[in-house]
C-alpha cells in the first residue's frame, strides 16, 4: 500500500474519531477499515455511564462490516486517538489497539485470509506505526482453532 494511501485511511479514522462518543474519558478514537474492494468503513468508541460497556473504536467499526456481510473482506486498519482540540486531535504517540480489539480484528482477519496491517497513528498525525496483526497477537485463537476456516 502506498503511503498516499496508508495517509488517506488514517484520514478516515481521524474524521472518524470526530463522531466519538466519549464524555468520560475524553479520548477519541476513530478506526478505518479498508475492504478488499477499496472501500472503507469507519468506527468511532461509544462511551456508557456503566464504563465497562464502552464500545471501542474498531470494535464499533468491525460490527459494521460484520452486519453488512463484509466480515471476510479486511484487507488494513488505520487506528488513530487523542484528545480533541477544536477540530484537532491531541496526542504524540501512536494509539494502540486494545487486547480486545485485537482478539476482534483477528475475527476479521482470519476470515479475510490475510494477515492484515494495522496502521497506528498519533493524534496529530506525526507518528504512524505499522504492524502484522500477527505481531500483535501472536499465536492467536481463531476461527481455523474451531475447524470453521483452513
Ligand atoms: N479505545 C478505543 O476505542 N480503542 C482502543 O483500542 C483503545 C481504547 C477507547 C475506549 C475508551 O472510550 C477510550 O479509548 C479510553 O480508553
Amino acid at each position: 500500500m502506498s503511503e498516499e494511501t496508508i495517509d488517506a485511511l488514517i484520514d478516515a479514522a481521524r474524521d472518524a474519531a470526530s463522531r466519538a462518543y466519549a464524555p468520560y474519558s475524553g479520548f477519541h478514537v476513530g478506526a478505518a477499515l479498508l475492504l478488499k474492494d477499496g472501500s472503507v468503513v469507519t468506527g468511532a468508541n461509544v462511551e456508557n455511564a456503566s464504563y465497562g460497556l464502552t464500545l471501542c473504536a474498531e470494535t464499533a467499526a468491525i460490527a459494521k462490516i460484520a452486519n453488512e456481510g463484509w466480515i471476510g473482506e479486511l484487507a488494513e486498519v488505520a487506528i488513530v486517538g487523542g484528545r480533541p482540540d477544536g477540530d484537532a486531535l491531541i496526542g504524540s504517540d501512536p494509539v494502540n489497539p486494545c487486547g480486545r480489539c485485537r482478539q476482534i480484528l483477528n475475527e476479521a482477519a482470519e476470515r479475510s485470509k490475510t494477515d492484515i496491517l494495522v496502521h497506528c497513528a498519533s493524534g496529530d498525525g506525526n507518528a504512524v506505526k505499522s504492524y502484522r496483526l500477527s505481531e500483535l497477537l501472536p499465536a492467536a485463537f481463531g476461527p481455523k482453532d474451531l475447524g470453521l476456516i483452513d
